[in-house]
C-alpha cells in the first residue's frame, strides 16, 4: 500500500506539474493575446477619432469661407462648392489657391484674409485620410 501510493505520488506529481505549467503558458499566451487584439482595437478606434470627413470637418469650413461666391442657393456665381461632390472634384485647385499669397493672382478666399493653418490643415488632412464624406 505504501509503495503504491509512492508510486501515485511519482507519476502523478511530475504530470501535475508539468499541466501547471501548460496552463500557465497557455494562460499568459491567452493574456497576451487579449492585450495584443485589445492594443489593435483602441489604436483602430483612435485612427478612427482622428479621420476626417466631409460632414464633420470640412463643410462648415468652406460654408464659413467660401460662400457666397461659390454658394447658388446664395447668389454665388462661382464654380459651385456647395455639395460633397464638388468640394473632392476641386480638392486639388482648392489646396493649391488657399495656400497662395493673398497678393497672389488666383488666391482664395478672393478678396478675404488667408485661412489659419489649422484650417488649412484639417483639409489637407482629409485628402490624406481619402477625401471621405462621413
Ligand atoms: C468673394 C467671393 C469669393 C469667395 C469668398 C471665394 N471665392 Fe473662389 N472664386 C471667386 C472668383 C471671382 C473666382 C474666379 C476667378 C479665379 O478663377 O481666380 C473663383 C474661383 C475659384 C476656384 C476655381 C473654380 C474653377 O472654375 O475652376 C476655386 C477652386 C475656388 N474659387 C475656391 C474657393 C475656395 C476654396 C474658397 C473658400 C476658402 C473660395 N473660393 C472663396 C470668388 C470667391
Amino acid at each position: 500500500m505504501a509503495v503504491c501510493i509512492s508510486v501515485i505520488i511519482d507519476i502523478f506529481i511530475p504530470l501535475i506539474k508539468t499541466l501547471m505549467k501548460k496552463i500557465t503558458v497557455f494562460t499568459a499566451l491567452a493574456g497576451m493575446a487579449f492585450a495584443l487584439s485589445y492594443c489593435n482595437v483602441s489604436k483602430k478606434a483612435a485612427n478612427k477619432a482622428v479621420a476626417m470627413n466631409y460632414e464633420t470637418n470640412v463643410k462648415e469650413i468652406i460654408a464659413a469661407n467660401c460662400s457666397p461666391c461659390h454658394f447658388p442657393a446664395e447668389g454665388g456665381k462661382k464654380e459651385p462648392l456647395d455639395s460633397y461632390a464638388d468640394v473632392t472634384k476641386h480638392i486639388d485647385d482648392i489646396l493649391r489657391r488657399i495656400q497662395l499669397n493673398p497678393a497672389d493672382r488666383g488666391f482664395m478666399p478672393n478678396r478675404h484674409a488667408k485661412l489659419s493653418d489649422s484650417t488649412i490643415n484639417v483639409l489637407k488632412q482629409w485628402k490624406t485620410d481619402g477625401l471621405k464624406e462621413n
